[in-house]
């Protein structure tokens, strides 16, 4: 069967935050699986249900050289006995490149790097292979990850109903998820990790009904993705010394987290509000400077 435990939701005690009139939820999205963590494995159950259940046993997807999505498929191949294959953008890159790239090659799979990935490329790549592969998209945003991140969400209400809750986002599907999985007066809130707020915008209003609402800051990006600065990096130590079961990393969580603290400490939210961050994992691409002590 393709399935996982649901996740812990924990209050997060934070001295920082004792003065404020808010309460701090966190859905450790982060502990389902040692290696299929976080949002990768809400987005990739109900793909691979479908692909079990269409008769595919070889899964294909795409991403760039440091994708969790590509470990994450990797990982979930091993686990439930996919095949898997991996296209990655950069024919420069080879599976000794970075730990994503050899932990996916170790998990079994089947990489391709190639000098280009756009978007026309992997239509046709898409076309091409559909009876031999289930395609999943780049990210693993589709409808059926949509579904995956509504499950999260009713795991969520069938503890507390958030005033907010927020979330990193990429590509969007997993905004998207938890926009379609709304009850009551929740709202959303996406933290983008990539400058452009409209492709994300679209991204998102693609896969929810059209009368959904919800935000998307982008004052958190901290110059583009993938980049930090000094101060991430000691709000990300800082937050992780204040709160030893949690880690972040700089390119997802720690954005986020440093965003929702700013908002918290601006009081953008309401008084007595109660606010989920979703912990999406990514942690493998944990940056060294976070590991060191000073
Ligand atoms: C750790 C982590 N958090 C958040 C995201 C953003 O999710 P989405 O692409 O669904 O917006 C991603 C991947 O894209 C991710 O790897």
């Amino acid at each position: 069967m393709i399935q996982l435990p649901a996740s812990p939701l924990e209050l997060i005690n934070d001295p920082l935050l004792s003065n404020y009139p808010i309460k701090l939820y966190i859905k450790r999205d982060d502990i389902i699986h040692p290696e299929i963590t976080g949002n990768k494995w809400r987005k990739l159950k109900f793909n691979l249900i479908e692909a079990r259940a269409s008769g595919f046993n070889r899964l294909m997807t795409f991403g760039g050289a440091f994708s969790n999505h590509i470990y994450a498929t990797s990982a979930a191949g091993k686990e439930f006995g996919f095949e898997t294959t991996g296209l990655i953008r950069g024919d420069e890159l080879s599976p000794q490149s970075n730990i994503m790239l050899t932990m996916s090659k170790l998990n079994g799979m089947d990489l391709i790097f190639l000098p280009r990935l756009n978007y026309g490329f992997k239509d046709k790549i898409t076309r091409q292979y559909k009876n031999d592969f289930y395609v999943i998209p780049e990210g693993g945003s589709n409808e059926l990850a949509v579904r995956g991140v509504v499950e999260m969400m009713d795991e969520i209400y069938s503890e507390i109903t958030p005033d907010y809750v927020c979330v990193a986002s990429g590509t969007g599907g997993t905004l998207a998820g938890i926009v379609t999985g709304l009850r009551g007066h929740t709202e959303a809130l996406g933290f983008a990790v990539l400058k452009d707020k409209g492709l994300l915008w679209n991204a998102v209003a693609k896969l929810v009904p059209e009368s959904a609402e919800f935000d998307i800051s982008t004052d958190y990006i901290f110059g583009n993705y993938g980049k930090t600065t000094p101060e991430l990096i000691e709000f990300i130590k800082g937050f992780e010394k204040r709160n030893p079961t949690i880690q972040l990393d700089q390119v997802y969580t720690g954005k986020m987290m440093f965003g929702v603290y700013d908002l918290i400490q601006k009081g953008y939210f309401k008084e007595n509000s109660t606010i989920v961050v979703v912990h999406t994992g990514g942690l493998l691409g944990r940056c060294k400077e976070l590991d060191t002590q000073n």
